[in-house]
């Protein structure tokens, strides 16, 4: 089977990081080190940076993404942004699912699955995450909650759509933690999830997918994950919020 079957995809997601000011200087910073970059290169910023993003990364090969999208087009939903604004506004990508959004914000597999189609239907490329609890993990339930997951979150949604689906695998145990994944564990879970979209569309569009890795990846341990067979790049939070370490990041993607 062949890697280049499909796109290797390093994405920051900022969070809940970064005024104007600072974005600016980020962004500067990231530029010349994505300039060269073999692999998609995606900044994934806070609402109120975004426009600032798309401004100045134009003629770039580095895309924007939003941290979440409402599922429905417009109305009385205070607060939410829809999918046309983001794409009005030159948008590519949006994250989808994270776990902080399924612990602090309600975000169940069923408005992940709402979201995500309300996304591919605008035209923007959902970023779907999914990851076990550390409980999970220890209850030795890591592959039916991963697979659980993958199964509620793409419900009905078609194998032309999901080619355009990245998917995330982010332990929960390792976000934010600096506990990372072995690259085994890493690899272990990201081909359970290849293996399911294989069951639940076929072979040829599973091999299409990229999913990712994250969870306290950084520029000591990126080598070892990226290598890993099933792994097609990373979804970075900390270690994207400074240039440098996000540049070690992209050479070793670009590998
Ligand atoms: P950290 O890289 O800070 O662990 O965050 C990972 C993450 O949640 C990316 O979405």
């Amino acid at each position: 089977m062949d890697k280049s079957l499909r796109k290797t995809i390093l994405a920051g997601n900022w969070k809940m990081n970064k005024t104007r000011p600072e974005a600016k200087a980020l962004i500067e910073g990231i530029k010349p080190l994505a300039e060269n970059a073999d692999c998609e290169v995606v900044i994934c910023v806070p609402f109120t940076n975004l426009e600032t993003a798309v401004e100045m990364t134009k003629g770039t090969n580095i895309k924007v993404g939003a941290e979440n999208v409402h599922f429905e087009k417009s109305g009385a939903f205070t607060g939410e942004i829809s999918a046309d604004m983001l794409t009005e506004i030159g948008v590519e990508y949006v994250i989808i699912g994270h776990s902080e959004r399924r612990q602090y914000f309600g975000e169940t597999d069923e408005t992940v699955n709402k979201r995500t189609k309300a996304a591919l239907a605008a035209g923007l490329k959902p970023i779907v995450c999914v990851g076990e609890l550390l409980w999970e993990r220890e209850c030795g339930i890591t592959e039916e909650v991963v697979a659980r997951q993958i199964k509620l979150d793409l419900f009905n949604i078609s194998a032309e759509d999901v080619k355009k689906t990245v998917i995330a695998y982010e332990p929960v145990w390792a976000i934010g933690t600096g506990k990372v994944a072995t690259s085994e564990q890493a690899e272990e879970v990201c081909k359970l999830i290849r293996d399911t979209l294989a069951k639940l569309y076929s072979q040829d569009v599973a091999n299409a997918v990229t999913i990712q890795y994250g969870g306290s990846m950084n520029p000591a341990n990126c080598e070892e994950l990226l290598a890993q067979y099933d792994v097609d790049g990373g979804l970075i939070g900390g270690a994207s919020l400074k240039a440098d370490q996000f540049g070690v990041l992209i050479a070793a993607a670009s590998k």
